[in-house]
C-alpha cells in the first residue's frame, strides 16, 4: 500500500481528500490521533494508548501497509488560501481502519472503525471513509466486516446502520465509559 496522491471523493466538500496512511506522515497522524482520542470518549483506546511518538506511529502504519487485507486510510483537509493567496497546510482530520483476522479461519473477517475530528463532523467524511474501506474489503475477498459501538453513541450507530451494518448482539456492561459508567457494546456486522 502506498500513499500516492490522495483522491478527491465526489461526495466530499471542497478541500478534502482521502488517502492511505504513509509512514512519512507519522508525526501528523500521531498528533491527529491524540486529538481524536482526546475529543471523544467513544473509543476503547485513550489518547496515550495509540502511539507515544512518531517512530511508534510509523511502525503502526507500516504494519497496516504490509498486512494483507488491512487498511488505514485518512481524510485530509486543506483550508482555502488566505487573503494573501498563501496555501494552508494539509492536515489529517479523519481516519478509518480495517484489521483482518490473523488466523486462516478468520482472515476473511475484518474489524473496522472510524473517527472524525469534531470540527469536521456532518460533512460525509465518515461515510466516504467507510465506503473506501468496504471497497478495499471486497477487493481483498473479505466476507464480513464487524465492529462494536458503545450503546450511547447514537451518531455512530446511525452511521453504521445507514451503511448496511446489522445489529447482531450486545456485550452487556463491557466498557467503563467516563461520564457514563459501565455501558453496553453493540456488536454490528455487514456481510459482503
Ligand atoms: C460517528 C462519526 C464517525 C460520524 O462522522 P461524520 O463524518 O460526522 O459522519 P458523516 O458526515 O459521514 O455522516 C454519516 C452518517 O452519520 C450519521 N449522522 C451524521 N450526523 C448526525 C447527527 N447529527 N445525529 C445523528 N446521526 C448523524 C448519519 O447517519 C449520517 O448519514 P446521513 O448523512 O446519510 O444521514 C463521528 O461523529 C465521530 O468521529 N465520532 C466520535 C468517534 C466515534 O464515535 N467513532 C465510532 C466509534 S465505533
Amino acid at each position: 500500500m502506498t500513499s500516492g496522491v490522495g483522491t478527491a471523493d465526489d461526495s466530499l466538500p471542497d478541500g478534502y481528500v482521502i488517502r492511505p496512511a504513509d509512514p512519512a506522515e507519522a508525526e501528523a497522524l500521531r498528533r491527529f490521533g491524540a486529538q481524536l482520542l482526546g475529543e471523544t470518549e467513544f473509543f476503547l483506546r485513550e489518547p496515550a494508548e495509540r502511539a507515544r511518538d512518531a517512530a511508534e506511529m510509523a511502525g503502526v502504519i507500516r504494519t497496516f501497509a504490509r498486512t494483507d487485507g488491512a487498511l488505514m486510510v485518512n481524510g485530509w483537509y486543506r483550508a482555502p488560501a488566505d487573503g494573501d493567496g498563501r496555501d494552508a497546510d494539509e492536515v489529517p482530520v479523519a481516519e478509518a481502519v480495517m484489521i483482518p483476522g490473523r488466523l486462516r479461519r478468520t482472515r476473511a473477517v475484518a474489524t473496522v472503525g472510524v473517527g472524525v475530528l469534531r470540527a469536521h463532523w456532518g460533512r460525509g467524511l465518515a461515510r466516504a471513509l467507510m465506503r473506501r474501506i468496504e471497497a478495499a474489503a471486497r477487493a481483498a475477498g473479505h466476507r464480513r466486516l464487524e465492529l462494536s459501538v458503545f450503546a450511547p453513541n447514537m451518531r455512530a450507530r446511525r452511521l453504521y446502520e445507514g451503511l448496511g451494518y446489522d445489529h447482531e448482539g450486545i456485550k452487556r456492561r463491557s466498557v467503563d465509559l467516563p461520564g457514563h459508567g459501565p455501558v453496553d457494546e453493540w456488536l454490528m456486522a455487514k456481510l459482503l
